[in-house]
Order: C-alpha cells, then structure tokens, then sequence
C-alpha cells in the first residue's frame, strides 16, 4: 500500500534533475556523435602506420605505396617541409611510379563508412602533388645513407577520383571529381558526393581518394561529413542527436569525466586548441587510449547543449592529472585558474570581452548561460590531498568574477570527510556510484537521510552496471529504484547524470578488438545503426513525466527480497539481507494539478498495490499509463534488435482517490492522474 500525501505536496523538485554527462569514451565523438566519418583525418592517431588509411589500386600491376610522414617525434627536416601549419604536421604520401588504372588511398571510417540512398556527403581534403628527386639539403646535414630512389617526374595535375565504394572495390555507391591544379604546394579542394535512390543502406563501405597518373601526391585533412543535425556545419550525427533530444534533459555535463584530465598534466581538455577551423585543431591525447580529434570542441559542446535545450555544466580543469601528477594550491596553479577564468568568459562573456568576442567570431554572438562550474574530477584519487587548496584558489576567483556562478566539489563529504573541502562548505558536492541493481536496490532511499542543512548533491554519474556493451532490463530495473530516490529527495539533488552516455558496439572483425573501453552505457551505435538501451527509455520517462513538486508518501507492507550475502557480509555475520522489490516516487505538477506516480517491481511475479492519494477531492476516472518491461532480467535492446524493450502507453481505468492496481513482473512503470 502506498500513501500519497498530496495536499502536503510543497517542497520544489529542482527545476535541473536530470541531465546528461558525456566525454570522449568508448568512441562517444570520434566514431559517435561528432558526424565526421573520416578516421586518423590529420594522421596524427598513429606514429608508423597511417591508422585506418591503406593503398587501394585498380590493378596489381600498378606500382604504388603510402607512407606516414611527419608524426615521428623528431621529424627530419625534409618531412618538416611538408607540415602545413602547428595543428597539421603530419601527413599521408602516395608515391605512385606506375599507374595501371586508377591508384589511390582508402580509408575505412569508424568501423565502416555508413551508405544511406539519396544522401550527400561533403568530402574536403588538402593535397599537393610533386615529383620525386634528391631534397635540397643545407651543408650541415647529414648526407642520406640509402643510394637515392628512381626520380619520378611530376604528372599529378588532373582530374583525382572521390568516391565510396564497398569494402571489395566492385560497387561505386557515390563519386566526383576534383581537378588537381600544377602546384607544388598545399591546397583545399571540396566535392559533394551523393548516393543513387536505390542503394541498400550498408557500412560495409570506405572512402577512396585515387588517381590515375604517377608523382608524389600528399594529403592531409581528409574530411567526410554526412548531413548533419540542422546542418550545422562541423556538426553532429542526426540519429544521435535525435535520440538525446528526445529526452529533453536540463544540462549537459562536460568534457568529463577522465577526459577533462587526461592521463598527465598535458593531456588535460585543450578547450583553446578546439576553437575554431577544424584545420587548426591538433587533437591531443584522449583518457581512453586514443587520440581526441577534439573536432568536438568547447563550441560544438555549447551547441550541442543549445540543441537540446540545456544548460552546459562546465568541468574545469583543476590542476590534477589521472596519474596522479598534480599542481598545488598557490602561485603554480594561477595559470590554471585564469585558463578556467577564460574558459568561463569564453562561455558566458558579451563580445565586449576578450573571449566573448572571440566566440562570436566562432559564430555564436550570444552568451551561454552558465549556472554551474565543476573543478576537476573525481579529486578523491588524488592522493596527495591537494584538492581542499585547489578548490579554495578556484572557488575564490570564480566567484570573485562571478558571483552568480555555484562552485561544484568532486569530493563528498559523506563518502570522503577527510579530503573534502575544509571550511566553507561547498554549495554542491558530485557524487559518482557505479553499483549493480542489488546495491542500487539495496541504497534507493539513501538520499531520504540526508542532512538537509549540507551541500547539495549533483549525482554527476551513477549507473547500473549489468549487460553489455549497452544494459539490459535488470539495470533498468536498478536504475529505475535509484531514480525514485533522487527523485523523492529532489530538493537536495539539484542535478544528475547517467554515465557513461554512448558507446560504439562495433568489434574489429579483423582481430576481435571491441571499439569500447567501458561496459554498461546507455546509447548504442555502429557507423549506420543506433539504439537505446532499456535504461534509456526509463530515463527519457522519468524526465517527461515530472512534476514541481514532491508528493510525500508512506509505504506499508513492502515486499522484500533476500539479497545475496557478500563476502563482507559473512565476515561481520550477516546471515540475512533484505532489499525492497518495489520502489515508488510520486511529483506533482501545482499548476495543472497532474499527478505522476512511478512504480518499480523489480522481481518475476505481479504485484498488486493500493494507491492512496489523500488531500485531493478526486480524480479524473482514466489516466495515462506507461511502461517498460521484458520477460526475464537480462533482456535487452542491440543494434539488430533496437525495440526489444520499448516503453508501452495504455489509458487506464478506474481511478480515484484510492485504487488498486496490478504491475507487471520486471516492471517500471509510470501513470499520469489528473487530481482535482
Ligand atoms: O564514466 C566513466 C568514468 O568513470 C569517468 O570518466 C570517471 O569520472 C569515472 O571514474
């Protein structure tokens, strides 16, 4: 039985509860959001081999080879030469001696080059086509110890063949041309690609650049965008975008995460370099051992908030690296407090300031609004205790400049009170738990003991870890219990975030290498298909059907599960351990009177409750009732089954002031009741 005191109905849920966090994780941008199809684009991925590039040719009996230049660490100078400017040293070189058709570079996407009918593709790309001859050398440079190769005479300019073509070189799914002018140096040459009506959608695909005449050809900044959300130039994959619209979160939490800091102290998110010409973006080095392109930069970040109607959170860098190398408080760590400084007014400035103006020169004239600054990220692993002092010296110059921004700690005082901050509170401290559905079911109601006079909570990242690369339903189940109680204690958890947020399913046939590093996510995508997981829906209702404020409640007769004992258990001698299996929150809208009661069964049989909702003076008879739920706890939703478990909308009757109803086994289910 379940009590709903509506009429005591006033604390707010906070108006910001549910977001997104993201970072560059198991391929979120490169190969995932960030529509660039184009893999190792400005050859800096690798330091031998061109990543993702290989030599494509018409006939066999043509000679030909590519070679990395430039991404060694000391670069010879006559690779040096070839550099186009700091952002694009490196690049890929074709030498063809003999062309026997058509020769050329190919490269294989993010796990495939996604085809789609009647689609145009943007291809760019710099090249410059030379001969082959002795380089000038200055007198002091050391004299080559190879004898020199064949001179191959310059006979590049002419028509270079764009094209996708399947991965077999037997089917031409789009093509165009660019005509290649005599010159020995860089230029940026554009063409459209676009596909035939009547072509199966397939990403058994790749992009070929080839030509049919000897030289030295150089490429560099090879670029492939497919129509992108709103087509926003530099922009976002639609089916993504589509996806995270779709759940109308509050914020955007970014860049991370473990990518906000990166391995060392240099590794940290470079937002200056991501601003800007893709061609002036160097990438660095990402958390999850691969290299960001960060065409996904501070500005796509702000826009991709914007397009979702949410505020960006801003993670702040905070002088502390994943290996442990930080900076302590104090004279050192200014630059890094005046590069978060700059950051914010890059954000949040009018263009009479520097970085104000220099957004709208990036083309966004308008202001972002930025109510909430995180510094660092998970500063409980610094184990040097450095971050009481980090935090004040960041604390003091963001609020000093803006006072109307909230300062968030990454370190609890609950889970870590000897680290966290020392006197003055934080306003708000991020809470991370990555649990199973026992623990999540275990821990739902943690929030209702908390201390109402401490800091706020954004839970920053949490998550269900079962099934993957996506969850299955059983974390659903999790996550769902987990939501009720943030849900119920919405006045202390001012935001949170499931992390993390994408991941690329895809798997190298070739070797088995998986294109994730972190199990359990909640949107799944190869280069062509997309899905969300079951948890994904849950989360996108929990957030449609949300009032203003908290209905309080009382639950008698719960049903309990046994949990099973761990290790820790049976050393303290714990012999039983019950966990509820039904789980409610109930918010309500004081405008329009809707009540929205969210109910979890987390187990196999139906339960059957009493809803009593005391304080209204009645009820509309029907209501709207939606539900997720499967046959058994490890169903789930994959890219060749994306609807397995999708949400189920039903008008229900017989509704009052107090009903009963029955929910399904393995069940999270929400009904919309219009009070009087
Ligand atoms: O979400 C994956 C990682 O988990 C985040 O990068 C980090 O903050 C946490 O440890």
């Amino acid at each position: 039985e379940i009590n709903l005191n509506v009429a005591q109905a006033n604390k707010d849920v906070s108006p910001m509860l549910y977001g997104l966090m993201t970072e560059e994780i198991n391929h979120s941008y490169d190969g995932g959001l960030y529509a660039e199809l184009i893999r190792n684009r400005i050859f800096k991925d690798s330091k031998t081999e061109p990543e993702g590039w290989s030599l494509v040719k018409e006939n066999s009996s043509s000679q030909a080879d590519i070679k990395l230049i430039g991404a060694q660490e000391h670069v010879p100078n006559d690779e040096r030469r070839n550099a186009i400017n700091s952002a694009m040293q490196a690049c890929l070189r074709l030498t063809v001696e003999k062309a026997d058709g058509n020769v050329g570079i190919a490269n294989e996407g993010y796990w495939g080059i996604p085809v789609k009918p009647s689609t145009t593709y943007k291809a760019s790309f710099y090249i410059k086509g030379t001969d082959r001859r002795e380089p000038l050398r200055w007198p002091w440079e050391p004299k080559p110890t190879t004898p020199p190769l064949p001179v191959i005479e310059n006979n590049t300019p002419g028509p270079i063949t764009v094209s996708i073509v399947s991965n077999d070189g037997k089917t031409v799914y789009a093509k165009g041309t660019i005509n290649l002018e005599k010159s020995t140096y860089w230029k940026q040459y554009e063409v459209n690609l676009t596909t035939a009506a009547d072509i199966k959608p397939t990403k058994d695909a790749r992009f070929v650049i080839s030509t049919d005449r000897v030289g030295v050809y150089y490429f560099n900044l090879v670029s492939l965008f497919p129509p992108t959300y709103n087509n926003q130039p530099n922009g976002f994959r639609t089916d993504l975008m589509n996806m995270l619209v779709d759940m109308k979160p509050k914020f955007l939490r970014f860049p991370g995460g473990n990518f906000l800091e990166g391995p060392k102290l240099t590794d940290a998110f470079p937002w200056k370099e991501t601003l800007g010409p893709i061609a002036n973006r160097p990438g660095h080095n990402g958390s999850w051992g691969y290299r960001a392109s960060d065409g996904m930069g501070l500005l796509e970040f702000l826009l991709w908030a914007e397009n979702m109607g949410a505020e960006p959170v801003l993670g702040v860098y905070a002088g502390y690296s994943l290996e442990g190398d930080h900076v302590d408080a104090g004279p050192l760590l200014k630059p890094y407090v005046d590069d978060a400084l700059d950051e914010i007014e890059y954000v949040t400035g009018d263009t009479t300031t520097y970085w104000g103006a220099k957004r709208a020169r990036d083309g966004h004239p308008a202001p972002f609004k930025l109510q909430y600054v995180e510094i660092g990220n998970e500063d409980w692993f610094d184990r040097s205790n450095s971050y009481d002092g980090r935090f004040k010296q960041f604390r003091e110059a963001i609020e000093a400049k803006y006072p109307n921004i909230t300062c968030i700690s990454t370190i609890p005082k609950t889970q870590y009170p000897a680290m966290s901050v020392k006197g003055k509170d934080a306003d708000v401290v991020d809470e991370h738990y990555y649990r199973d559905s026992w623990d999540m079911w275990e821990n739902a109601s943690q929030y209702d003991a908390y201390d109402r006079n401490g800091p706020k909570i954004f839970v920053g990242e949490w998550a269900t870890r079962e099934g993957k690369p996506t969850t299955n339903l059983n974390a659903a189940l999790g996550d769902a219990a987990w939501m009720t109680g943030m849900e119920r204690n919405s006045d202390l958890i001012v935001m949170s975030c499931y992390a993390p947020l994408f991941v690329n399913v895809s798997i190298d046939s070739s070797n088995g290498k998986r294109a994730w590093q972190w199990d359990s996510d909640l949107i799944g995508y190869d280069a062509l298909n997309s899905y969300g997981s079951p948890s994904y829906y849950v989360q996108k209702l929990f957030n449609h059907y949300l009032g203003n404020k908290i209905v309080p409640g009382t639950v008698k007769n719960t049903p309990v599960q046994n949990r099973p004992l761990t290790k820790q258990d049976s050393a303290k001698g714990v012999t039983v351990k019950t966990v509820p299996m039904l789980f409610y929150a109930a918010t309500m809208n004081d405008t329009t009177g809707v009540l929205y009661l969210k109910i979890v069964n987390t187990k196999a049989k139906k339960e059957t409750v009493k809803i009593n909702l005391e304080g209204v003076n009645g009820t509309e008879p029907e209501a709207t009732m939606v539900v997720v739920k499967g046959n058994k706890p490890d169903d789930t939703n994959s890219i060749t089954e994306p609807e397995n478990i999708v949400p189920e909308t039903s008008t229900i009757k017989g509704i009052k002031s107090s009903f009963t109803k029955t929910f399904d086994p393995f069940s999270v289910s929400i009904i919309e009741i219009k009070t009087r």
